[in-house]
């Protein structure tokens, strides 16, 4: 175990992506805990496209990062010293950890235990059986609502949420149709996930696919991504159509927001019910999630992918991987203990 606590602090708020100057590198000694706290070695670090988001001028669901905080983000560790008995020595805990060796926790500013039943790796814990996992679940069955026979497009299709969102579309009977750059994550989507059709949106005919995998309209729309992808599928939105707003990450990146999608009329015309939700609203009902999701993947019914990025140094680079689509699955950076 490290004897120091290594810390990304936001020095700058980057213009595009993260680079040399966002953050600084600091090693400071591992905190001393107080009566009622408890010490965890953070081990492992959840990558996604919303801690991007957090380091913006602009408040979102969250107050910005300030400048010279610790970078937030979600992560998995295990107590190594502790002076509360809510957070046994040994206990496995995520949460937001924060891009840092050492966090401290108590009762006022808790991390989640993980149940010692749960029979998963962490990578799994923090993807399919964590927040992507429950955003995935809560989002496509709660908000897109598929039906049997339904045709559902989900974009950023091979990645951590929408991965999992297309097979629960599938287990509801749906066609899926996922939008993601490259034939190689596209063939992934159907060989791997059962998915029915793919669009690859990095090739000069995406709009020309869209239309070939998409021949009777669009019922469901999970929306990851935002810009001219969403444009293009509201243009095919069907009549009583849901769209699950999930995320808009083709615009994280960007100082200037593309402008609104010119086919926005259509959600209009063919009376469609558009709901953005933050999963943070659904926290008190993640164990109901977690216990079907567990169920499902036991019986192969849902596929759990992540890439792992080793080291501790490499985090602000694995930030940059999701925006150049690097990933395939969840994406996490393991600690060295
Ligand atoms: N509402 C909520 O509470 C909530 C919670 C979690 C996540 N989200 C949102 O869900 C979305 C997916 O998150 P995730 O954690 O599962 O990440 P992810 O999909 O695992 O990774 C991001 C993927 O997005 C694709 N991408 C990046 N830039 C793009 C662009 N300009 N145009 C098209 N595709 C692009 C890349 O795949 P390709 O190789 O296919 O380009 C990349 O692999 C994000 O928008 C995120 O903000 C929302």
């Amino acid at each position: 175990m490290t004897t120091e606590n290594r810390r990304f602090l936001l020095a700058e708020r980057p213009s595009g992506p993260v680079d040399d100057n966002t953050y600084d590198l600091v090693t400071e000694p591992v905190p001393e805990i107080k009566d009622g706290e408890a010490l965890v070695n953070v081990t492992w670090i959840s990558i996604d496209p919303t801690n991007r988001t957090w380091i913006g001028e602009e408040p979102t669901y969250l107050p910005p990062v300030a400048i010279g905080e610790v970078m937030r983000a979600l992560g998995l560790g295990e107590v190594v010293e502790s002076k509360n008995e809510n957070f046994p020595v040994g206990s496995v805990v995520q949460g937001l950890t924060g891009w840092q060796d050492y966090t401290v926790v108590s009762d006022s500013n808790p991390l989640m235990i993980v149940p010692p039943e749960v029979d998963a790796p962490p990578s799994a814990v923090l993807g399919t059986l964590g927040m992507t996992g429950m955003t995935a679940y809560f989002g496509m069955l709660e908000i897109g609502e598929p039906k049997e026979g339904e045709t559902v497009v989900v974009s950023a299709a091979a990645g951590a949420v929408g991965s999992v969102a297309g097979q629960l579309a599938k287990l509801k009977g749906a066609r899926v149709v996922g939008i993601a750059g490259g034939p190689e994550k596209c063939s992934w989507l159907v060989d791997e996930l059962g998915f029915d059709a793919t669009v690859d949106y990095k090739a000069d005919d995406w709009r020309d696919q869209l239309k070939e995998a998409t021949p009777n309209g669009i019922d469901v729309d999970f929306e990851n991504v935002g810009g001219e992808i969403m444009e293009a599928v509201f243009g095919r939105m069907n009549k009583d159509g849901r769209v699950a707003l999930c995320g808009l990450i083709s615009g994280y990146n960007e100082k200037e927001l593309p402008p609104g999608p010119r086919t926005f009329g259509n959600l209009l015309i063919q009376r469609v019910k558009l709901q953005g939700f933050i999963i943070l609203d659904y926290y008190a009902r993640f164990g109901e999630g977690i216990k079907q999701m567990s169920q499902w993947v036991g019986e192969g019914k849902i596929k759990s992918e992540q890439t792992v990025v080793e080291g501790f140094e490499e985090l602000p680079n694995a930030l940059n991987m999701l925006f150049a689509g690097k990933n395939t699955g969840k994406l996490v950076v393991h600690i060295e203990p």
